[in-house]
């Protein structure tokens, strides 16, 4: 069957261009998380054009990146090697052959998390860490946003209903892309469920950047979330 994301090379290759906030807050964030070591190898869960690829491999690490997309793996193929795969299958890896994994603004694509964290925990070694940057629980729930009050013109963010799983779909160039909510908790748990065991969390509010006029200067508002977990010792 195919997938959207098949479909949606362009259309994020643009949005990285319109947006100075990947470069400028995705990417360091995901690099503290990670803190790749040089020598030891990672893989890239959903790598896209291979961007953090090249980040990584300029730290002295290697790293082998897999996506459904094939033009834009195409273009990460100029990082390092890369495999054609469909998360959260990674039955084609051998156990413990990373040092590490990374995944970022993957996570919210996919449907299934607890096979994507169990599969992810097969292909590192104990010990080895797992870094994702994710859009924030708080953003992706379904009906929340932005709400101004008409009396002074403060913005709050309306929750939606952030306590259920749920998705959103968004237009995406001629398509659209489908964002699957869960809850922190949920996130957590699943990961947790899997024998990853947490280190660090990192939320981050809307930066400067942002294109949404609504919320300029409201970087008090959650937008970001990063999250550090090393693989437990105990066999799950
Ligand atoms: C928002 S882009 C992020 C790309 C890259 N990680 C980055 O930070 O630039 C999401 C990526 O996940 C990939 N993706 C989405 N669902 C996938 C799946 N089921 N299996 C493999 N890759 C997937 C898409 O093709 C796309 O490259």
């Amino acid at each position: 069957m195919r997938t959207e994301w098949e479909d949606l090379a362009e259309w994020w290759q643009q949005e990285l261009a319109d947006d100075s906030g990947y470069a400028e807050e995705v990417l360091p964030l995901l690099l503290d998380l990670l803190d790749p070591r040089p020598g030891n190898r990672y893989l890239d869960a959903g790598c896209g054009d291979g961007r953090v690829m090249r980040a990584v491999v300029e730290t002295g690490a290697t790293v082998i990146g897999c996506d459904l997309n094939l033009e834009l793996l195409r273009l990460a193929k100029a990082e390092g090697p890369v495999v054609g795969c469909r998360l959260p299958n990674l039955d084609w890896i051998r156990p413990a052959t990373f040092d590490g994994a990374y995944a970022s603004l993957v996570v919210e694509h996919l449907v299934d998390l607890a096979s994507f964290f169990a599969g992810l925990a097969e292909a590192v070694r104990f010990g080895g860490p797992l870094a994702l940057v994710v859009n924030h629980p708080l953003f992706t729930a379904p009906e929340s946003g932005p709400v101004v009050d008409p009396t002074d013109g403060e913005v709050f963010w309306r929750w939606g209903t952030y306590l259920e799983d749920g998705y959103t779909e968004e237009p995406a160039g001629a398509g659209r892309v489908t964002f699957y909510h869960r809850p922190l908790a949920t996130l957590l748990n699943a990961a947790a469920d899997a024998g990853w065991s947490l280190e660090r969390t990192v939320e981050r509010g809307v930066p400067t950047t942002t294109r949404d006029p609504l919320l300029a200067s409201q970087g008090h508002i959650p937008r970001l979330l990063g999250v550090r977990w090393t693989r437990g010792e105990e066999d799950f």
